[in-house]
């Protein structure tokens, strides 16, 4: 079988998903790469032998020696350069999130009806170890019918990686809730079984908000993202730039019923997530979450706290960035963009996560109002139910 050829759009931090990709004489290559930004592309075209290099996307859409594109730009560049993709018949990975607004996501998913075009949305964390065990248990019924989710999620580094760049500004992601917690909605979602259909939300620029600031234009400071700062208060050179929460918690109703809460703290000094989800006959809560965590269910009772629990499994063994999800998800969109059928992720969850996180987002700037979701078109329902696709 002939290594697929991947063309490459945004080679930023998340060029460790293009690195996953390209495994020359194992089933797929980055064949050509593209930033705007003429240094970057210099430097990190090396990665990848001697590919075809330009700084606009539409130089790689038009080439036939080009089977899918991997999409890896800022979210507010999600939608246009998706449509364009899809528009030009090129097998799409558009990383998470689909886009920055609900509106946003229903164009691209419209493109990928309208062309026929396989879309693939980048939620990696359907990928990750500890998420798959946790799926795992609830789908054998170990605590009976999910009822609950709560998340709680520590993002340390978050000075670093959220109020350092675009990530700072509403107008380029919306907001931290739904930027960052897009992965976290969608799994959610996956455990539970539903979609959400009401959120209200509460939030802050506690920490970030009245620290100093770089110029505009100005690049982000040396030794990022390598180098990091503690306490939170000590940071400096953020983003010109900073108007998103570094505090939000969520809550939310599903359609079949289950209610959950999420809750996003970035100036923490830990980096982890943990997930709690209460059933009808038990309750799951995972302690650490890379591989070598432990998740852990209590299904007899009740009982006082119970430290060991009644069952304990051991997330797997893995290497590779975000605990070998990164791998996974690029082979599984190789197979996918090669041939289509069944895929872990869905691009009407990636649509569902935003949605929620879009409302949610506007909730906790008008007061923790409570929103109803926008449900999605139908007949994109359907179009993307089907496997073959
Ligand atoms: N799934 C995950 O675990 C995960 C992790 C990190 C980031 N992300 C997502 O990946 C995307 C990229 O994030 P990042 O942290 O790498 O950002 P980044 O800012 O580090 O890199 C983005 C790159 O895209 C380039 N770029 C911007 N506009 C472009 C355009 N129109 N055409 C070509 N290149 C363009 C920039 O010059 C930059 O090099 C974002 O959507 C982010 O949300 C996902």
């Amino acid at each position: 079988m002939k290594d697929l050829r991947f063309g490459v759009v945004g080679l930023g931090l998340r060029v460790n998903l293009a690195e996953a990709a390209h495994r020359p004489g194992r089933g797929s290559v980055v064949a050509a790469v593209c930033d705007t930004d003429p240094a970057t592309l210099k430097r990190e075209a090396a990665r990848f032998g001697d590919p075809v290099t330009s700084p606009d996307h539409r130089d790689l859409l038009g080439r036939d020696d080009l089977d899918a594109i991997i999409l890896l730009t800022p979210d507010d560049t999600h939608e246009s350069i998706a449509v364009e993709c899809l528009q030009a018949g090129k097998p799409l990975y558009l990383e998470k999130p689909l886009a920055i607004t609900v509106e946003g996501c229903d164009a691209v998913l419209r493109a990928a009806r309208d062309t026929g075009t396989r879309l693939y949305v980048g939620h990696n964390m359907r990928h990750m170890g500890v998420v798959r065990l946790m799926r795992d248990i609830i789908r054998r019924g170990d605590i009976g019918e999910p009822k609950t989710v709560w998340v709680r999620h520590f993002v340390g580094y978050g000075g670093d990686y959220y109020f350092k760049d675009w990530h700072a500004d509403r107008t380029r992601t919306t907001g931290l809730l739904l930027q960052k917690a897009a992965h976290d909605l969608d799994v959610v979602h996956w455990l539970a079984g539903g979609y959400t259909t009401r959120v209200n939300a509460f939030g802050d620029l506690m920490v970030y908000g009245g620290l100093p600031r770089r110029e505009p234009g100005t690049p982000r400071p040396d030794g990022w993202p390598r180098d990091h700062t503690w306490p939170p208060t000590a940071h400096r050179d953020l983003h010109h730039v900073v108007d998103v929460e570094d505090v939000s918690v969520m809550n939310m109703v599903l359609d079949n019923g289950v209610i959950a809460a999420y809750q996003q703290c970035h100036f923490t000094p830990d980096y982890v997530r943990n997930y709690t989800v209460i059933g009808t006959e038990g309750r799951l809560e995972n302690f650490g979450d890379g591989p070598g965590a432990t998740v852990k269910v209590w299904n007899t009772g009740p009982t006082g706290y119970r430290p060991d629990a009644d069952i304990t499994y051991r997330v797997p063994d893995a290497t590779g960035s975000h605990g070998g999800a990164d791998t996974r998800i690029i082979e599984e969109f190789a197979r996918f963009a090669r041939e289509g059928g069944p895929v872990d992720t869905s691009p009407v969850a990636a649509r569902m996560s935003v949605a929620a996180g879009y409302m949610a987002t506007r909730s906790l700037r008008d007061g923790g109002t409570p929103y109803d979701v926008p449900s999605l078109d139908p007949s994109l329902v359907a179009y993307f139910a089907d496997d073959r696709r």
